[in-house]
């Protein structure tokens, strides 16, 4: 059997609080299920970079070159800047890896209290969203575009100060960010959103838009649209269900799914994979929240977004029964309703719910 090995870095907050709990479901998962991954866990972090200066060792990436794929859970700290930490880690990963594609699914579970409602279009009666009912995945771009750190200051600390941040658009960038959106709708409802800005960001913005027009010439059998950022925040809100695939620019995306996860019950629900589908460098499997300061070190987060996170490495590494296995137990603890963490309306702690969802898988 082919062992798998993982780069694991809990990181900073709630990151190594979660991440346990994502190890502990997922050996039970393997198991049970067949299959079995080594995990190798690093120190690195804004707590380690406070001992050491670093944000990694001088030979880091080559490190983690040495595994199959890295499961992080969040990087940021109160007492070191951000753009210290996760630019000595998370966003350099992406790039260096060509993560490009940055897949962010927000499904809506039974059990799971959602936050927005409908109303029956004749009694006008508050109707709760069936489970099921929002089912969307964003294929976010994750190399460029906004996030590009191309730029620069001048004149610090003077009146006329000023900072330049470039935007950074491709045609290759768009072109395979897109493809595997439409590629991945040929396998759910076959529907494309496509989020824009071309109105204001005339370069581009245009450049992605028109790319989108060119790949989804080649896939007729697809419905394809194009959506503002501002208009689709709005429609995350009004008519979620209207959303299948969407792909979005590296900040569109990332906004996106904030929004995405909040609709869908909790930050604490929503799994994120960084992929590098060429598999040529590790991919990266993480939750879509952040190290969660203002509840870290009480063992009240929802490690499921970082169980989920885990099922998409396994099934990314071919576990594919222990991957479907974790998926569904995380559905069955919800759906029954009990041993429910804080965010999601109980009073469970990190890892009870972590061994609730071991027992089940
Ligand atoms: P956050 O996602 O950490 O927290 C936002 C809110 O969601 C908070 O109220 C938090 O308590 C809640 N929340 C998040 N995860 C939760 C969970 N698992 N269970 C229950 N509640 C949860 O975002 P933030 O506060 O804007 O950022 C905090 C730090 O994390 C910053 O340093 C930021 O840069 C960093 N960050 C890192 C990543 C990453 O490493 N991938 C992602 C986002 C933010
Ligand atoms: C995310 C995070 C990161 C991002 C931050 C921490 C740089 O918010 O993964 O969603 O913006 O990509
Ligand atoms: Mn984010």
């Amino acid at each position: 059997m082919t062992v798998s090995r993982i780069a694991v870095i809990g990181g900073d907050g709630i990151g190594p609080e979660v991440i346990e709990q994502a190890i502990r479901v997922s050996d039970a998962a393997l198991r049970k299920h067949g299959g079995r991954v080594d995990w190798n866990r690093l120190p690195w972090s804004g707590e380690w970079y406070k001992k050491t200066g670093m944000m990694m060792p001088a030979d880091g990436w080559e490190i983690l070159k040495g595994h199959d794929c890295v499961l992080l859970g969040a990087i940021g700290h109160p007492d070191v800047p951000d753009h210290i930490t996760l630019h000595g880690l998370l966003l350099p990963m992406r790039r260096k890896f060509d993560q490009y594609l940055n897949y962010r699914p927000a499904y809506l579970y039974a059990g799971v209290p959602c936050p927005l409602c409908d109303h029956d279009p004749v009694t006008g009666a508050v109707l709760a969203k069936k489970p099921g009912a929002i089912d969307m995945v964003v294929y976010r771009e994750n190399t460029e575009g906004e996030y590009a750190p191309i730029g620069g200051r001048l004149y610090q600390g003077m009146p006329h100060e000023l900072a330049v941040q470039a935007n950074v658009f491709t045609r290759r960038g768009c072109d395979r960010i897109m493809r595997a959106a439409f590629e991945a709708a040929r396998k759910r409802r076959k529907k494309v959103t496509s989020i824009t800005k071309s109105n204001a960001q005339q370069f581009g913005m245009v450049l992605w838009d028109e790319v989108f027009a060119d790949v989804s010439k080649e896939y007729p059998d697809i419905q394809a649209g194009s959506l503002l950022v501002d208009a689709a925040a709005m429609d995350f809100v009004r008519r979620p269900e209207s959303f299948d695939v969407v792909v979005a620019s590296n900040l569109f995306g990332d906004i996106l799914t904030d929004l995405s996860a909040i609709i869908t019950g909790s930050m604490g629900m929503a799994a994120s994979a960084n992929i590098n589908p060429e598999r040529i460098f590790p991919s990266m499997f993480e939750p879509v929240h952040g190290s969660a300061p203002d509840i870290a070190g009480k063992g009240i987060a929802n490690p499921l977004a970082a169980i989920l996170s885990a099922g998409l490495m396994l099934d990314f590494l071919g576990h594919v029964a222990a991957a479907d296995a974790m998926r569904e137990a995380v559905a069955k603890l919800l759906k029954g309703g009990k041993g429910l963490p804080p965010d999601l309306g109980g009073t469970a702690k990190t890892e009870e719910v972590g061994a609730a969802v071991a027992a089940i898988v």
